[in-house]
């Protein structure tokens, strides 16, 4: 399940270049099918024009993402020269479909994520197609595909992209995906048209991932899903099935795992059973990431969010509460139709109210099939820009005074790497939070390591430190 995979020695050696985009959930698939690749003999490449095949794995969760992909396919004339084969995978294809040979008719292949599994058979049909289409190029114009290989039907599966195969590309930290899907049907948002209903795993088959990753060496896990609250442990012996807390607690205690998190949580399915599970098990992170949307109770209703602001308040006040300081961030979306001047002052007044260390503001984006798509009263795109500004002036302002109180303090970070122009370290506490540091080089640091370090300064992202020696 873990660990880089080589290339199969029986296999015809074919390159392939993949670029990803999005969540981490598409990062994550991304290293199962760089795995799956590798069994099938193929080698990844650094660039497109080493590759035989182009891979693109796509995000379609606000319109910026969406074009993305197409301008990078817009260079496809010089490429298809070379008889390079294109693939669309991810959001936008699940999303758009057959629609994507219509716009890009170069593309040979189009694959959501709910039929990775089948990226074996898609790969052969893809190879022999080519090799067809090859014999008869000179009867279609240059920039048409002959070859049109689609996954798509298979988004109302019961199944998860499981695979022996994923290449993770970090051997320290990695994802382990514990449900997939999403059933909440924000009015916003695409995912669950992108990527079907949910299913869970089993925490069986989680935890022996989990085991087999401690015993190659990882020391950070971080549990995956749309809405790991949701997570439902369908199979296996009743008496060992868990609910999303059990499984958080159990990954934890997992001999050699040091630190576990977990992402994205759903407040309506947030229950305090998280927090007395990190108040239970030291090695789960002192941070959440608890999407608010919007400090509105009128607008989360017209997101279909399922919660109250009074509602979200009570799952902060249960962080609060917790045993060991708990970091928390957020999602929020700026100019929903409709949202009006004290609707966002209410975001505004819960930004004091939580007091985040971290908050990912988007400006509504009107996506296909959403049901917010038919609501009137949208907002100027200059309005949003301006709420956007004003809203990360204030978070700004929030975080400078928040890392402040860090300094004078010491944190065990995990190495994460070096910054050699500027000669320090770059480390990770459990809340999340960079820490850049000075060390001697009689440290002997290395990436993957744990280390105390004394925070001397604060910037509004970041912190500044030394090592304790
Ligand atoms: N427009 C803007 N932001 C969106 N998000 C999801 N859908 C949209 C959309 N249509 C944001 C939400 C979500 C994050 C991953 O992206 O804040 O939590
Ligand atoms: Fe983008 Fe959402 Fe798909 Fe992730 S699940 S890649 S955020 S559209």
């Amino acid at each position: 399940m873990s660990g880089v995979p080589q290339s199969n020695p029986q296999k015809p050696q074919k390159t392939f270049y993949l670029e990803t985009f999005g969540c981490q959930m598409n990062v994550h698939d991304s290293e199962k099918v760089v795995g799956t690749l590798l069994q099938e003999g193929y080698r990844q490449v650094e660039t497109v024009e080493q590759a035989d095949l182009v891979l693109y794995n796509t995000c379609s969760i606000r319109d910026k993402a969406e074009q993305k992909v197409f301008n990078r396919l817009s260079d496809y004339k010089k490429y298809k020269k070379q008889g390079k084969t294109f693939g669309v995978l991810g959001c936008v294809a699940q999303q758009e479909g057959e629609k994507i040979f219509e716009r890009a008719p170069y593309v040979s292949l189009v694959a959501g994520s709910a039929s990775y599994r089948n990226l074996p058979s898609m790969l052969a049909q893809l190879e022999s197609a080519t090799l067809e289409a090859g014999k008869s190029e000179s009867r279609k114009p240059e920039a048409e595909s002959l070859v049109r290989i689609t996954g798509l039907d298979d988004r109302e599966t019961d199944a998860c992209f499981e695979t022996e195969f994923t290449a993770r590309t970090n051997p320290h930290r990695g994802y382990i995906t514990i449900i997939e899907g999403c059933d909440k049907f924000c009015a916003y948002c695409v995912v669950p048209y992108t990527r079907g209903k949910e299913r869970s795993r089993t925490s069986e088959s989680v935890l022996a991932e989990a085991r087999q990753m401690a015993d190659l060496g990882y020391t950070e896990i971080q549990l995956l899903g749309q809405n790991v609250n949701s997570y439902k442990d369908s199979e296996g012996n009743s008496s060992a099935t868990k609910t999303f807390a059990e499984l958080l607690a159990a990954v934890g205690e997992v001999p050699g795992i040091r630190r576990v998190r977990f992402t994205t949580s759903h407040p309506r399915d947030f229950g305090p059973d998280i927090v007395d599970a990190i108040d239970a098990v030291p090695t789960l992170c002192d941070h959440v990431h608890l999407p608010v949307q919007s400090g509105s109770t009128r607008v989360l209703d017209a997101m279909q969010r399922l919660y109250t602001r009074d509602q979200y308040l009570e799952r902060i006040s249960w962080m609060k509460t917790a045993k060991r300081e708990i970091s928390i961030t957020t999602d929020v979306i700026v100019g929903f139709p409709g949202e009006t001047e004290s609707d966002f002052a209410e975001t505004l007044d819960l930004l004091d109210e939580v007091g985040y260390d971290a908050v990912f503001a988007f400006k509504y984006s009107p996506r296909p099939n959403t049901p917010s798509l038919k609501l009137e009263d949208a907002i100027p795109e200059e309005e949003k820009s301006r709420r956007l500004e004003v809203l990360m002036a204030k978070q700004r302002e929030i975080q400078t005074i928040r890392y402040k109180k860090y300094i004078g303090t010491t944190c065990e970070v995990m190495v994460e790497g070096r910054n050699e122009p500027r000669a320090q370290w770059i480390g990770r506490t459990t809340h999340n939070k960079t820490l850049n540091f000075s060390a001697p080089p009689s440290a002997n640091l290395k990436a993957g390591t744990y280390a105390p370090v004394r925070v001397t300064g604060s910037f509004p992202n970041s912190l500044l430190g030394e090592l304790v020696i």
